[in-house]
């Protein structure tokens, strides 16, 4: 199901899917109506992937959420706010306090601080002495802007909890792409999960009419919950994980469907 033209991300988010759509992208089935990215962060998946008839993103983050809308309806303005970004420790540091005025300039600040701190984690500025992500590349940020929009075209962004998402969005026809936070700490974008997070989720996936592809870290107790399920482990690699050398370390993921 890789889409013909397949649009880069906006965001460098902590769990990203870029990585794994080689795995991912044939687990999507082509005849599902509805299409729902649930824990959408930066929506690896459903930027490189076919369209579907109806398409949802979502995520409990709301200036993640803005970041797409204001993508989706203000891009002039969008862009035109960014016309002086560059990466500066200062602003990364300011804006993080005073996000902005208007919802456009939280939303450009919002990306600004994304793509200049360490492993787009928000938390520190990034340094680098190598590598093609070092400073805010305007050109290149206006052409994803440019490419997410177009993309966005029809695609319904929700700002909800994942049952609230999954409750409006389910039926027989419906596929849910599931990739919630990690069992363990938190980054500096999102708050990570509990084991009993989990197993909770668990329980209402039991629930779901809809099909639906899982990717969540692997761990003894994630591979007992889920054990009678389709489970295959997977290695990757994660910068924050390693945040004292900017080597990146492997850990494992798994990718589960229902059996
Ligand atoms: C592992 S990241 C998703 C990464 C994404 N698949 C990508 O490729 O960038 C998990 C996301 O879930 C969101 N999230 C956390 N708790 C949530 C909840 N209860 N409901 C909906 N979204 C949630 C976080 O804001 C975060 O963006």
């Amino acid at each position: 199901m890789k889409a013909e033209t397949p649009v880069k991300t906006l965001l460098r988010w902590p769990g990203g899917k870029r990585r794994l759509l080689r795995s991912l992208l044939p687990l999507v089935p082509a005849n599902a109506t509805c299409y729902c990215e649930v824990f959408a962060g930066s929506a690896a998946l459903l930027l490189n992937k076919e369209r579907h008839p109806v398409e949802v993103v979502n995520d409990l983050n709301g200036d993640l959420v803005a970041l797409l809308r204001n993508a989706h309806f203000h891009l002039p303005a969008l862009m035109e706010e960014m016309r002086w970004f560059v990466a500066s420790r200062r602003d990364f540091h300011e804006f993080a306090a005073q996000p902005g005025l208007t919802e456009i300039q939280r939303a450009a600040r919002f990306l600004l601080r994304n793509r200049i701190s360490f492993g787009g984690g928000m938390k520190s500025f990034g340094v680098a002495k190598t590598g093609s992500g070092v400073g805010f590349d305007r050109d290149e940020m206006s052409e994803r802007l440019e490419g997410v929009r177009r993309r966005l075209n029809k695609v319904v962004v929700e700002n909800l909890p994942y049952d609230r998402c999954l409750q409006n969005y389910d039926s027989k026809s419906s596929f849910f792409f599931l990739d919630p936070p990690y069992v363990g700490p938190s980054t500096g974008a999102y708050e990570g999960w509990g084991q009993k997070d989990m197993v909770e989720f668990r329980t209402r996936l039991d629930r779901l009419q809809g099909r639906w592809l899982l990717t969540i870290n692997d761990s003894p107790d994630n591979r007992k919950l889920f054990s009678d399920c389709l489970v295959r482990p997977v290695a990757t690699s994660n910068r924050l994980r390693n945040n004292r050398t900017t080597e990146t370390a492997s850990f494992g993921e798994l990718i589960i469907t229902p059996a």
